[in-house]
Parts: structure tokens; C-alpha cells; sequence
């Protein structure tokens, strides 16, 4: 069904603001999504009724907020099929992915201790930790640390010259015990084929983890269909405040590993000398946790599934269709990606001949069109493609078709402010 986008912009409260003179495009939710009013009201109502720390205290405030967050789990495990003893909050995406890349030194470091812990979470030098050319830093660096911490080896899939993932290059091997991959990367925009991907991560023995950010947000997801056993994403890429992220693991594993976090709220019984902990996801919940925005990012989650993800995805399909259509008419301007919507999201990164990435954002803004620009945290996959940066447009469901000529217009504009466009090509604006 196609969306109202007029009836959604009215939703959110920032979209009706101007800046630098001229109403603002956003085009840079790939960053961050604006939020509609019923997620900030919701935010604000928790304080102002029920606010208290979780979990702890017998008074009726404590339970009212302990019912809010825990119903809060309830709601945002069923957007992506999951049983809400399978989420952990956490205070994003990028310490989700941490926590379970520390499950495997900790567990590591405990093993050579002596200590007895769960043998899939152990490393030693030989085994090999895969990725992909193309993910952003919070899904690679972990990793790199685990290795570094452990003598493992880092490992990944190249990136094909149209943004694909190279299949060819599978480095999974018997060695491999975990697989990590971006399910869509923030910065070409392609679509992994991820149950593949976790196919071949359990052929080889392997745990297997889906880094969510970028598909969470803008398109239906069943978490276990995907054949993953771990995924990350945030909330404030999906309406939600900030300050909140997911992770979801199977119960099994998650109870197998040892906690990332210490302190209250995560034990079963503590001595002078020793802990033991409790089961998951309290496990991995130390200290006061984010109610607030848990409350807020479950009415996030209403407000989505009111609309349908099937339609956000249908809608920012159509808008990525033609947005690459358009920029691909303009001399001088190159995607960075997969040059069409085949199995692919709606960020869309591009340069254009003759200017600096962030040169193109800065006169995009000027216009009000807010996009961003830089290695997008993706290092390795600009220099793959030997850029420094891109400029990219991220869109969501409360961005139309006047956007996307808006953000093409002020890319015109910008080649005619340095001068880069061809004399045949200006169009007077
Ligand atoms: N990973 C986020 C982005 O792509 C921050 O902009």
C-alpha cells in the first residue's frame, strides 16, 4: 500500500522546521531517524507517571516502571519474531556487537585460567573470525580486538565492483567460529544474503551474527528466519530515542556466555569472593537500565507496524529506484554501490567529478537537503573502491519524490558553484 507521506511528515515535529532560510530536506536517517510526536509523548509521560528504577523497590511506582520496560521487551521481540527473553537492551547497536565479541575474549581469557566455560566462545591462534570488506566500523573493530586479544585471525568477503558481495572470495573455513555480516551496508546500500551467509557459518561449525542496523528499520525482519544465531541494531535508527540498542540471541547461547557488564541487577548471588548470574537478558542488564527509552522505542515500534513495514520497504523501494535513475542522468556524478534496487536499501552513496564529498554536502545544506558525507564509518569499503568519502542519501518513510529532486537539484547546484559541470549541462538554476 502506498503511504501517505504527507499524512507521516505531519507526524514529526522537526520535518516542519526550516534551516538556513529553506525547509529542511532530511535525507541522512541512515545516521539517525527523526522522531513523531507519540515517541517523544511517550518518552515524557513515562517521567511523568511512572518513572522509577527497575527491577528493584516493592512500591507501586517501581513496579509500574518494571511492567512498562518489561512489556517494552515484549513489544519490540515481536516486531522481529523473537521471544523477549531473547533481547538485551543495551545502549546501542555498536555496544551490542561488543558485548558479544567480549563474550568470546572473556571467554577465552577465563578458559586459559582454567576456568570451565561454553568451548564455542573459546579461541585460539588458528581459528579465524569472518566479516565483510563492507562493514561500518562498529561490526569490524570489535573483531579485530577479539583477534588481537586471542591470536584468532581476522577474516572476510571482498566487495564485487558493482557493491555486491564477492562469493567467490568465502573465507569460512573449519577453522571459522563466528561469522558477522552487515544484512544491509550503511554505505552501498546492497543486501547480503545473509540466510546463505548463516547456511555456510554452521556448515563450517561456525556461530553466526547479523549486524541489523540498516534493515531493522526499513523492511521486515524475522530474526530467525534469517538462520542467525546473533543481531544487533539501534533504536534511534527506527524512530526510537537515542541511547538505546538491541541485541538479540538465541536463549541457549546467550545463557551460555559469561556477562559483559558486572554489577547489580545482573546476578543470581553475590558472596565477598565470588557471583554467580543471572539468566539471560537480565545477565547482560547491569546496573539501572533505559526504561524511558525502552517505553519510547516499543511506541516506535506500534507506530511502524501501524504503517506496515512491507509498505516502508515498498516505499523506499520506489523512492531508490528513482533517486538512482536520477542521479545516474547527471554527467559527472557516480553511485558508489549497486547501480540499481535489486536487493538493495535506500542508501545511496555517490562523488561527483571535480569536488570533495564533503564540498557536495556542504552546498546540499546550504539548500536545506541534510545528508551525509565522509567514510560513513566504512573505511575499508571507501578505499576498496578508492574514495575517500561519498556523500550519501539515506531516505525513510517520511521522505516523497520531491525530496529526491531536491537532493538531485542541490548536487546540480553544486557542480555549478565549483564550476564542474559541462557548459552543455547547466540548467540554470
Ligand atoms: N552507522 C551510522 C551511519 O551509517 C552512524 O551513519
Amino acid at each position: 500500500m502506498a503511504l501517505n507521506v504527507d499524512e507521516i511528515r505531519s507526524d514529526f515535529p522537526i520535518l516542519k522546521r526550516d534551516v538556513r532560510g529553506v525547509p529542511l530536506v532530511y535525507l541522512d536517517s541512515g545516521a539517525t531517524s527523526q522522531k513523531p510526536s507519540v515517541v517523544l509523548d511517550a518518552e515524557r509521560a513515562f517521567y511523568e507517571t511512572s518513572n522509577a528504577a527497575v527491577h528493584r523497590g516493592a512500591h507501586a511506582l517501581a513496579e509500574e516502571a518494571t511492567d512498562a520496560y518489561e512489556s517494552a521487551r515484549e513489544v519490540i521481540a515481536g516486531f522481529v519474531g523473537a521471544s523477549s527473553d531473547e533481547i538485551v537492551f543495551t545502549k546501542n547497536a555498536t555496544e551490542a556487537i561488543n558485548l558479544v565479541a567480549y563474550a568470546f575474549s572473556n571467554a577465552t581469557d577465563k578458559h586459559r585460567q582454567g576456568i570451565e566455560v561454553d568451548p564455542r566462545f573459546v579461541l585460539r591462534p588458528g581459528d579465524n573470525i569472518v566479516v565483510t570488506e563492507m562493514e561500518h566500523h562498529a561490526n569490524l573493530i570489535p573483531w579485530q580486538e577479539v583477534c588481537a586479544k586471542t591470536g584468532a585471525t581476522l577474516k572476510w568477503f571482498g566487495i564485487t565492483a558493482d557493491g555486491r558481495l564477492d562469493m567467490e572470495s568465502n573465507p569460512i573455513d573449519q577453522n571459522t567460529k563466528i561469522v558477522s555480516v552487515v544484512h544491509q551496508s550503511n554505505i552501498l546500500g546492497t543486501i547480503n544474503p545473509i540466510e546463505d551467509i548463516m547456511r555456510m557459518a554452521h556448515s563450517a561449525g561456525a556461530l553466526g551474527f547479523v549486524d541489523m542496523c540498516q534493515s531493522v528499520p526499513h523492511m521486515p525482519v524475522d530474526v530467525h528466519a534469517t538462520g542467525a544465531d546473533f543481531a544487533a541494531w539501534s533504536g534511534h535508527k527506527m524512530l526510537g530515542p537515542t541511547g538505546i540498542g538491541l541485541l538479540w540471541g538465541k536463549s541457549e547461547l546467550l545463557n551460555a556466555m559469561p556477562p559483559f557488564l558486572s554489577g547489580g541487577s545482573m546476578i543470581e548471588m553475590v558472596n565477598m569472593d565470588h557471583s554467580t548470574y543471572a539468566p539471560a537478558p537480565q545477565r547482560f542488564e547491569a546496573g539501572v537500565p533505559m526504561v524511558a527509552q525502552a517505553v519510547a522505542l516499543a511506541t516506535a515500534v506500534g507506530y511502524l507496524e501501524q504503517i506496515g513495514m512491507d509498505n516502508v520497504a515498498e516505499h523506499e523501494h520506489e523512492l531508490t529506484e528513482y533517486l538512482l535513475n536520477r542521479l545516474q542522468e547527471l554527467p559527472g556524478v557516480h553511485i558508489i554501490g549497486p547501480p540499481n534496487a535489486i536487493d538493495r536499501g535506500s542508501a545511496v552513496s555517490f562523488v561527483v567529478d571535480g569536488m570533495h564529498p564533503h564540498d557536495v554536502g556542504h552546498i546540499m545544506d546550504s539548500r536545506g537537503v541534510a545528508v551525509r558525507v565522509g567514510h560513513h564509518c566504512a573505511w575499508p569499503t571507501c578505499r576498496r573502491f578508492d574514495v575517500p568519502a561519498t556523500t550519501r542519501i539515506t531516505p525513510y518513510l517520511y521522505n516523497s519524490r520531491a525530496d529526491m529532486d531536491a537532493a538531485v537539484e542541490a548536487i546540480v547546484a553544486a557542480q555549478e558553484f565549483f564550476g564542474v559541470l559541462p557548459e552543455s549541462e547547466k540548467v540554470g538554476l
